[in-house]
């Protein structure tokens, strides 16, 4: 029995391995020196979605590693902006960009965001974080509306009138009920799935615009 679902996971790691593989998003992130295929979900919808970054803007970006994201984010606000990602893991130094390695979800994270922050209200929060996946769909369900509540409520924080959020998120339970609160501090939101985003996944994004109190 042991055996039997040791072999069926590593078929499973090589079917991933295999898909990585032949993944064009991956191959095109490979090419264009980019640190992770996730590059491509966020200029897409920047693009797409006419999400302006100005340069100058306060971008907070939450689950940043390995920083595909962020050095995106640098070039987009310039040398004038400011860009702060944090991250359970460490991360290599990024131009432009104030880097905590610390737990969003943790008093010791929000107090880092908080100080290198020094009192700016935030233009655009951008999550890309998910929970460690414990194989259990409803857990892991729950996990993922909770780091969206936690976003939530850092963006009412710190958010400056009109600023805009986007977070990725998972469909499942719990997620009609965190749409009616987000909804509710937001003048326009909508659901994206990039082409970026593999289609197996259940992640998309929720994208909020016009924050208002
Ligand atoms: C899909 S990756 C982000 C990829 C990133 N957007 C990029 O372009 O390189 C998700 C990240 O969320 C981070 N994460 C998950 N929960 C977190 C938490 N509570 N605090 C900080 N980071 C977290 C993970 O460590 C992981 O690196």
């Amino acid at each position: 029995m042991a055996q039997s679902s040791k072999s069926r996971a590593a078929r499973k790691t090589s079917a991933w391995f295999q898909r990585h593989a032949n993944d064009p998003h991956v191959k095109r992130a490979r090419k264009e020196g980019k640190r992770s295929r996730a590059a491509f979900k966020l200029t897409e919808i920047l693009d797409q979605h006419a999400l302006v970054i100005k340069k100058n803007a306060v971008i907070v970006d939450l689950g940043c590693a390995p920083g595909s994201w962020s050095v995106e984010l640098a070039k987009r606000v310039g040398p004038d902006g400011l860009v702060i990602g944090i991250d359970l893991l460490p991360l290599e130094p990024i131009t432009g960009v104030t880097l905590i390695q610390g737990d969003f979800d943790s008093p010791e994270g929000q107090q880092k965001l908080a100080e290198a922050l020094q009192g700016r209200a935030v233009d655009l929060v951008v999550s890309d974080m998910a929970p460690e996946m414990s194989g259990n769909k409803l857990v892991d369900q729950m996990r993922m509306i909770g780091l969206n509540e936690m976003t939530l409520h850092f963006a009412r924080q710190y958010l400056r009138n009109g600023g805009d959020i986007l977070m990725k998120t998972f469909m499942g339970e719990g997620y009609d009920a965190f749409r009616r609160d987000f909804g509710s501090s937001f003048q326009k939101i909508k659901n994206i799935k990039p082409a970026a985003s593999r289609k197996s996944s259940s992640e998309f994004f929720l994208l909020g615009k016009s924050f208002h109190q």
